[in-house]
């Protein structure tokens, strides 16, 4: 069986992630700030705001990972810095620490959002981001480009979406690993509550009238672990969105 590491394993979509890949028959190492509510055959407790705590929770990792799960993330709700930090700086950095671990065949997921949809407005700032690579060069690009508290979880979805298509080319050229991305639109999950405040009445409004009811979290976990296995060996730099069909209303 597979060894799959999940970020977020602790609540929502991570948590029904890892229960679907046991159930599936793989051993499942999860992630989290907060202690695990399910069985798990491993658990690092990490808060991945910081290179030092990412570090330190990659130590902890098996040395040999199939798949790797980016599912933790806050809502914009949450600090600008906070925001920026676990959802695609942390993020990335976490990657890229991992990335030597996960064998040729291996996939990389990263769950995005359908609030990143609008990447192509910014699609030549999100590459440049992109090409700033490592923790402390990405962080330096932020300095000098002011991201509006208001959107920063939409910018950070879109800029993972960007950094997923180009990074995914590499590494699957070079290492033979894939990476794409999954955006869910809303999902019942603890966090669902913090778009409204984040978004607004009138836009949740919108969107509720252009669904049929948001998703459940055991609608999204069957494509990352669809993404995880092999069967979806040929799919790579994609972002598949999982939203009862919300993103197609937008066009
Ligand atoms: P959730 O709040 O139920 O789960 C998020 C998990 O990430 C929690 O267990 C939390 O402890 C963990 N986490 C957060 N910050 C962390 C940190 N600094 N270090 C370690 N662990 C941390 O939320 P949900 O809905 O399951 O979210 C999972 C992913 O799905 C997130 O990336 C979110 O942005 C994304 N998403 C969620 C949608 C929704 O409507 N629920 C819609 C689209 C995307």
């Amino acid at each position: 069986g597979k060894t799959i590491v999940v970020t977020g394993t602790s609540s929502g979509i991570g948590a029904e992630v890892a229960r679907l890949a046991r159930f599936q028959g793989a051993t499942v190492i999860g992630v989290d700030r907060n202690d695990p509510s399910l069985t798990l055959d491993g658990f690092v407790k990490a808060d991945l705001s910081t290179v030092e705590a990412i570090n330190a929770a990659v130590a902890q990792l098996p040395q040999r990972i199939d798949a790797f799960c980016n599912i933790a993330g806050v809502p914009g709700t949450a600090s600008g810095e906070l925001v920026a930090t676990v959802n695609y700086l942390g993020l990335r950095h976490l990657t890229e620490q991992v990335l030597p671990r996960v064998p040729r065949g291996g996939s990389i997921v990263n769950v995005a959002s359908i609030l990143g949809a609008e990447w192509p407005q910014r699609l030549a700032l999100h590459k440049e981001l992109a090409a700033a690579q490592g923790f402390e060069a990405g962080a330096k690009w932020l300095r000098t480009h002011e991201v509006p508290h208001e959107t920063c979880y939409q910018y950070f979805k879109e800029a993972l979406i960007v950094w997923s298509a180009v990074q995914s080319q590499k590494w699957f050229m070079e290492k033979g690993v894939r990476m794409n991305c999954v955006a869910p639109g809303p999902v019942f999950t603890p966090i669902l509550g913090d778009f409204v405040s984040m978004l607004g009445e009138e836009r949740v409004q919108k969107d509720a009238h252009r669904m049929l009811r948001p998703g459940f979290a055991d609608e999204i976990a069957p494509v990352i672990a669809w993404l995880c296995s092999d069967a979806s060996r040929w799919v790579s730099g994609a972002n598949i969105p999982v939203d009862g069909g919300l993103a197609s209303t937008y066009i």
